[in-house]
């Protein structure tokens, strides 16, 4: 489409998370003209959901030096070590400065920051606010620096198409942006610097911790610009998300892990704690295994879920360290202090993303990535828990130093781009929903050749009809949220699978019925994908 409006900046950002709100808050501080685009609401991304905390190496006794190791360990032999130890080492300093910034976390008795433990850490390390509301904290406080800043911020404002200049260096982006006033239709950010900070893409399964809004833009518009993907098929599955029936689609309430870190035990219907001896740290082993030890129990019993059974915290506990959960669980007829939760798993975080230097520099020259939708190495396999919060912030900071190091004042903006018909076919809105079911079906916690091809053939059918409908009719689907978000879900999809089929082993949170062991040998190594223009 053709952009109807222009803005310049120094500085684009997209997203508006803890990583995309740390970047802005950074450059705008070093004096670069910032512009934030999102696409709801400035707190609307997955970081107001979050709840167990953030995770850093604060308390006593403990190091980066183990932080690294556990998250080593959880990466299952594909982490990035350098891109680890910058997190850990980094992290400490950068949830300091968040504090500075205005977010106030728990304190224990004494006046020290409040740690508790997850799966897959063998120390109390993760930071919490609120009791379960860290990430509602966090987005509070980086809202509020960001007005009280005024740093510029469109909302409503969907992100299209990467611009770039005759040396294919990144220049801005395209939006379709709805009921800003001034900016309302489809229009463009100049800007010499590019931050994508869109988060994850839960919502390409039916049933996903994230909110509606994870719909894998950043990594679709990195493809179709030529940017290279790494590790699609890792998408981990949070163990204990409540559950809400077999067809319950969409957002669906998390329970955090901190209330197995708090000693919650998880429990098949006869009451039987099924992790015990299935790893050192039993429901506090690493997210990938009580995810499978979890669908595991559920196959054997023919079960649709497990239960977390936390009635002995009692009702004062229940009500300050965990209210959110509370108050979810509640809203849905069940009181966890007298009653087993019912959890099952499901989709939450996408370990991989768009590839990043540890400058989270992609390989598209002046774009960057941070947060969840981009892939530096530090989550490897499969993420450990609270460490997303922390890649956002770390990884935010060093993107800002770098455009302020790097990025040559005197690059002129790229001209507006002439108006030209999308170069892929827009999907009917109601798409959507078909490719999470084609993708829960075929691509879920468990995988296998036969599910994945499956579930391939089926989003080829999905992209051949909109292809076919452009064809006889000369025109794709109505432009508008529903369907870019639809065309996105279906170029993100279409990657995932196709890397799922490809890597034929188990490891982390990919998990193949058909290749059932870890193969070191053959796949120690990573799937980089990057489209050719004529297959976005
Ligand atoms: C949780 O609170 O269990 C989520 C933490 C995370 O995803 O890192």
């Amino acid at each position: 489409p053709a952009p109807g409006w222009a803005r310049a900046a120094d500085v684009i950002v997209v997203g508006s998370g803890v990583a995309g709100l740390t970047a802005a808050l950074r450059c705008a501080a070093s004096g670069l003209r910032t512009v934030v685009v999102t696409k709801a609401r400035l707190d609307d991304g997955s970081t107001r959901w979050a709840q167990g905390g953030i995770a850093a190496a604060l308390g006593e006794g403990d190091s980066p030096e183990q932080h690294l190791d556990d998250t080593l360990v959880a990466g299952a032999g594909l982490c990035d070590e350098q891109a680890v130890r910058t997190l850990v080492t980094e992290g400490p300093d950068a949830v300091r400065r968040l504090i500075e910034t205005g977010a106030d976390f728990d304190k224990a008795d004494g006046g020290a920051i409040a740690l508790t433990r997850e799966g897959g850490h063998h120390r109390r390390r993760i930071a919490h606010a609120g009791g379960d509301a860290t990430g509602a904290e966090i987005s509070r406080a980086l809202v509020e620096a960001v007005r009280a800043r005024g740093i510029e911020t469109i909302e409503n404002a969907l992100v299209l198409d990467l611009l770039t200049d005759a040396d294919g260096h990144a220049a801005g982006v395209t939006l379709h942006v709805m009921g800003e006033g001034q900016h309302d239709g489809v229009g463009a950010v100049h800007a010499r610097a590019v931050v994508l900070a869109t988060g994850g893409m839960g919502q390409v399964f039916s049933a996903t911790t994230n909110p509606p809004v994870s719909t894998g833009d950043g990594v679709a518009l990195a493809l179709r610009a030529g940017a290279e993907v790494s590790d699609l098929e890792f998408v981990q599955f949070h163990p204990t998300v409540l559950f809400l029936g077999p067809d319950a689609e969409g957002q669906q309430p998390l329970v955090s892990e901190a209330v197995r870190g708090e000693g919650a035990h998880l429990v098949d219907a006869d009451g039987v704690r099924f992790m015990v001896g299935q790893h050192e740290l039993a429901e506090l082993a690493p997210r990938d295994i009580v995810a499978k030890g979890i669908t595991r129990r559920m196959q054997e019993l023919g079960a649709e879920h497990m239960y977390l059974d936390a009635r002995h915290f009692g009702a004062d506990m229940w009500a300050s360290r965990f209210p959110t959960i509370l108050a979810a669980c509640r809203a849905h007829g069940i009181d966890p202090v007298t009653q087993p939760i019912p959890v099952a798993p499901a989709a939450h975080y996408a370990s991989g993303g768009v590839r990043t230097d540890r400058h989270g520099r992609t390989t598209v020259p002046g774009l960057y990535a941070c947060g969840e939708v981009a892939c530096t190495g530090v989550h490897g396999a499969n993420r450990l828990a609270s460490n997303s919060l922390l890649e956002g912030l770390v990884y935010a900071e060093r993107i800002a130093a770098d455009i302020g190091r790097d990025t040559p004042a005197s690059r002129v903006p790229a001209p507006l781009p002439q108006a030209e018909p999308p170069a892929h076919p827009l999907l009917p809105s109601e798409a959507g929903l078909t490719i999470q079911r084609i993708m829960t079906r075929g691509a879920g916690v468990l995988r296998s050749a036969d599910s994945l091809k499956a579930a391939a053939e089926q989003l080829d059918a999905v992209h051949a009809a909109a292809r076919d409908a452009l064809a006889e009719h000369g025109k794709t689907a109505e432009p508008g949220t529903d369907s870019w978000e639809a065309t996105n879900l279906l170029c993100v999809a279409r990657v995932l699978v196709a890397a799922a089929l490809r890597r034929e082993e188990t490891r982390g949170c990919h998990w193949r019925e058909d290749h059932a062991d870890r193969d070191d040998t053959d796949w120690r190594r990573h799937l980089v994908v990057r489209l050719r223009p004529d297959r976005t």
